[in-house]
C-alpha cells in the first residue's frame, strides 16, 4: 500500500503528531465574562480533536489586561479559574491524541480601545492602518508610541500569559508574530518607524519580536513547544505586502531560526499564491531559509490542496474547512470533494449557536 503524506506521523519536538492536518488558530469573541470562552467554543476544540486532527490551535488568548485585546470577547489566562478551564480543554483533546497549542497575541495598533480595561492602543510608532475599523466603522485611533518601559511590559504580559498556557498543561505555546498585530508591526516598516534600536534596519525591527522569544522560552520547558507564526498580510490594509520582498523575509525567517523555537507557522491567503515577485509560495521562500519545520496555511480545503500544500511544509493547518466541517479530517483521508468556504461563510464563527 502507498503510504498516506496525510497520515504519516510527524515529530515535533519530542511530540508524535499523529497526521499532518490541524486547526489553524481562530478567534471566537465568546467570552462574556472573566475572559473565558463559551463552553461550547470550548467543545469545538474537543470535538476537532476527536474528530481526527493531529494538532489542535485555540484562539489567540490576549496577553494582558491593558492593551492586548484588539476584539469583543477575547480570552486571557491569567487567573486560576482560566487555568482551570483550560486544562480541562487540554485533557480532553490529548485523550483524542491531539497535540494542543495555546496561541498568544497582542493587538497593539488593531485595538478597539473600549474592549481594553485600561483603553490603551499603543504600538511601535503613532501610525494607524489606512482603512476603518470594520467592526466599529470608525477609523482606528492614532497608537501611542510605545516606550521602553511599555515593551517591557507588554513583555511580561507575553511571559505571564505563557506561564498560564504551562500551568494549563498546553503541549505548546504559539507567539502569534502574523497578521499585522504587535509583533508584526514592529517587524514591518510599513507600521514601524521607529529611529530606536526597534526601528530602522531589519535587525532592529526583528529585536523586538526576538525579546519576546528569548523572554517566553524559559517559561516553556524544553519537552513542550514554543512556535512562531508569521505572514506577509495584515488584517487590516491587507493588500500591503508587508515585508519589503523575499530577501528581507529570507533575513527574518534566518534570524527566527537562530531562536529557541520549535517550529514556525506560515500564514497565507492562499498557500499556493507566489509571494512578493519572487514565483516561489511563502511555504517554499521559508523553507529555503530555515531548517526549522514548518506549519503552512491558507485555502487549504480537501486532499489534494492540503497533499500540495505539504510539498514545502511538515503540517497543513485549516481555519475556515475546520470550523465549517467537523469531519473534514476524515473527509480529506476519503478524498472526498470538499467545498472552498469564503470569509462570510466563517462568520459562523461569531454565533452564538454551537458548532457540530
Ligand atoms: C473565524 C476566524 C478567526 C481567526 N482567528 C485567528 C487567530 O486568533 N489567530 C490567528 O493567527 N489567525 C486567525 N485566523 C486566521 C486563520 O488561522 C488562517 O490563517 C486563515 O483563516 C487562513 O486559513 P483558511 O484559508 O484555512 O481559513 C482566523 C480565521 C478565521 C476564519
Amino acid at each position: 500500500m502507498v503510504e498516506d503524506l496525510l497520515f504519516t506521523p510527524f515529530q515535533l519536538g519530542r511530540f508524535t503528531v499523529k497526521n499532518r492536518l490541524g486547526v489553524a488558530p481562530m478567534t471566537r469573541m465568546s467570552s462574556v465574562r472573566d475572559s473565558i470562552p463559551r463552553r461550547d467554543v470550548l467543545d469545538f476544540l474537543v470535538t476537532r480533536a476527536k474528530n481526527g486532527a493531529g494538532i489542535v490551535y485555540t484562539e489567540a488568548i490576549v496577553t494582558d489586561y491593558e492593551s492586548a485585546q484588539g476584539y469583543p470577547g477575547q480570552a486571557r489566562i491569567t487567573t486560576q479559574r482560566q487555568i482551570d478551564v483550560w486544562s480541562r480543554v487540554v485533557e480532553n483533546i490529548r485523550r483524542h491524541g491531539a497535540v494542543s497549542i495555546m496561541q498568544i497575541f497582542h493587538c497593539g495598533r488593531m485595538a478597539w480601545p473600549a474592549v481594553n480595561p485600561a483603553g490603551r492602543v499603543i504600538a511601535p510608532s503613532a501610525v494607524s492602518p489606512q482603512q476603518d475599523n470594520p467592526l466599529t466603522g470608525q477609523p482606528y485611533p492614532i497608537p501611542e508610541v510605545m516606550s521602553r518601559f511599555d515593551i517591557g511590559h507588554v513583555i511580561a504580559g507575553f511571559v505571564e500569559t505563557a506561564r498560564g498556557a504551562m500551568a494549563a498543561g498546553f503541549d505548546g505555546v504559539e507567539i502569534h508574530g502574523a497578521h499585522g498585530y504587535l509583533i508584526s508591526q514592529f517587524l514591518s516598516a510599513y507600521s514601524n518607524q521607529r529611529t530606536d534600536a526597534y526601528g530602522g534596519t531589519v535587525e532592529r525591527r526583528y529585536r523586538f519580536a526576538r525579546e519576546v522569544i528569548q523572554a517566553v522560552r524559559p517559561m516553556v520547558p524544553e519537552e513542550r513547544l514554543l512556535l512562531f507564526r508569521i505572514s506577509n498580510w495584515g488584517v487590516a490594509d491587507s493588500q500591503i505586502s508587508l515585508f519589503a520582498d523575499a530577501d528581507e523575509y529570507q533575513e527574518i525567517i534566518g534570524r527566527l531560526s537562530r531562536e529557541p523555537i520549535d517550529a514556525l507557522s506560515v500564514s497565507t491567503y492562499r498557500y499556493s499564491d507566489p509571494a512578493f515577485d519572487s514565483g516561489r509560495t511563502m511555504a517554499r521562500l521559508t523553507r529555503e531559509a530555515t531548517s526549522l519545520p514548518i506549519l503552512i496555511c491558507g485555502q487549504i480545503h480537501d486532499r489534494a490542496s492540503a497533499v500540495d500544500a505539504l510539498r514545502d511544509a511538515e503540517i497543513a493547518l485549516s481555519a475556515k474547512t475546520a470550523l465549517l466541517n467537523p469531519d473534514w479530517v476524515e473527509e480529506m483521508r476519503a478524498g472526498k470533494a470538499m467545498p472552498r468556504y469564503s470569509a462570510a461563510d466563517a462568520n459562523v464563527a461569531y454565533t452564538t449557536e454551537p458548532l457540530p
